[in-house]
């Protein structure tokens, strides 16, 4: 049987595609390896949001060359795929920059993936071949049905691509338009999940929150009305969802966290930048105070959610005062947790073609200072649950034998001494401890 290698970098819509691409492949008779040696195909999906992350394909296709040699040295073949983001924003310089690459197939191509596989073994490799069209055909009518997990957690994507144009951002580039796939899909899609075990879905999308896709009575339907239509569905305990723009969050949305037990009390609404200069420059078309506002408002609605977000220090011509206020935006918040990062120019878009772009020692400085903050009340945030008790979702083993590892309602990891059988299960643990990154308890019975 032939062997499948997947190493994906980047975000949760990437390792949704893997496992898509993985089944997809096993129709095709190809078992998945952890091993590169052992790989007859190996697939690097990409990520180019930063440039650190697109860097690491080149980085890592120096290796897998060398694994291809060796192979080769042994009558062995390997052919070698780059998928995701990068292939679509760089499929002819991939293949130019690494001629050990067989295949060059862009996000909204991989339903092609095992035709192309063929292809590329049935002809004389001379230069990679490279599929990053956006097809007319929609890759997710024609790959094969989601095979059955076991796992107690899966994403689902709902939407893809996004019309929001952020001056920094490379996804309108490299997934294109807004799309949303229907709700009838998105069900059964999710229904076959639960049927395997599963018992929370996060839904995703670039921009998930404009998801419309279309429902049953062919109008367009709301984020809120498919969360809703998502929570009847017996058997599934927790949906959630990632990532949205403050702008799409609509009335019904804030109004879910409010209603809907099964809509965990958790936001991921990233806010970018706190001055009000910066986030017209950077077309977010929301100010400071129109996120604090909107967060008042969700806050309203469930006063437990607990909130995280996506912020970018040096966009070009970011002063100290600017990058202060974005210290004053965390502060008036308070998050439970967030993802900061160094600004990186981006091939095409409009952010890097800025004069004023800011120097990296002043972006390592920023960024470790917004890190403290943001440790700071990640912690905190943390430290307000000992003596609590609260509802985890097991996941999976931890380091320690007789522990697992789950979820809280508020995505925290949570370590307990758990039986086997607790995997995929919601128990009752009181917290007895905890760290920046996670929580530490005791299960109590129900
Ligand atoms: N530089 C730094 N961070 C970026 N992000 C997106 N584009 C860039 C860029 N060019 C961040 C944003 C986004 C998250 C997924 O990545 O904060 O919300
Ligand atoms: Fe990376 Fe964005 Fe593409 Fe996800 S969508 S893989 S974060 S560039």
């Amino acid at each position: 049987m032939p062997k499948v290698f997947i190493r994906t970098f980047g975000c949760q819509m990437n390792v949704y595609d893997s496992e898509r691409m993985v089944e997809a492949l096993s129709e095709k008779g190809y078992a998945e390896t952890a091993s590169l040696e052992d790989a007859d195909l190996v697939i690097l999906n990409t990520c180019h949001i930063r440039e650190k992350a697109a860097e690491k394909v080149y980085s890592d296709l120096g290796r897998v060359r060398q694994v291809k040699e060796e192979r080769d040295a042994n009558g062995q073949q390997t052919l070698v795929a780059v998928v995701g983001c990068v292939a679509q924003a760089e499929g002819p310089e991939i293949a130019a920059r690494a001629p050990v690459v067989d295949l060059v197939v862009g996000p909204q191509s991989y339903h092609r993936l095992p035709g192309l596989i063929d292809k590329a073994q049935a002809r004389p490799k001379t230069r990679a071949l490279i599929d990053t069209a956006f097809p007319e055909d929609d890759k997710f009518q024609e790959l094969p049905e989601r095979a059955i997990t076991h796992a107690p957690t899966a994403f689902l994507t709902v939407q893809e691509g996004c019309d929001r144009f952020c001056t920094f951002c490379v996804v309108p580039y490299t997934r294109g338009m807004e799309y949303s796939r229907s709700v009838a899909e998105v069900e059964s899609e999710a229904r076959r999940l639960v049927a395997g075990g599963v018992r929370e879905i996060t839904l995703l999308g670039q921009n998930v929150n404009a998801f419309h896709g279309e429902g049953p009575d062919g109008e367009a339907w709301s984020l809120a009305q498919l969360i809703r239509r998502l929570a009847q569905i017996e058997g599934l305990a927790r949906l959630r969802f990632t990532t949205s723009h403050p702008n799409d969050m609509a009335e019904d949305l804030i109004a879910a966290h409010g209603i809907e037990p099964k809509l965990m009390p958790y936001l991921h609404l990233p806010f970018q930048a706190g001055a009000d200069r910066i986030l017209a420059a950077m077309n977010r078309k929301h100010t400071a105070r129109d996120y604090l506002d909107l967060v008042a408002r969700i806050r309203a609605a469930q006063p437990e959610i607990a909130l995280s977000t996506d912020i970018i220090v040096g966009f070009p011509g970011e002063t100290e005062a600017e990058f202060a206020a974005t210290l004053r935006l965390v502060e008036e918040v308070g998050f439970a947790q967030a993802y900061s990062f160094k600004y990186s120019p981006r091939p095409g878009t409009p952010g890097a073609k800025l004069a004023d772009q800011v120097s990296d020692g002043i972006k390592t400085e920023r960024l470790a200072r917004l890190k403290e903050l943001l440790d700071s009340q990640q912690t905190a945030f943390n430290a307000r649950f000992v003596g609590r008790t609260i509802p985890v979702l097991f996941e999976r083993p931890g380091r320690r034998p007789g522990q697992l590892i789950g979820r809280s309602p508020y995505l925290q990891s949570v370590h307990a001494e758990a039986p086997a059988e607790a995997r995929g299960q919601i128990l009752p643990v009181e917290i007895l401890s905890f760290g920046p990154n996670s929580l530490a308890g005791v299960i109590r019975s129900a």
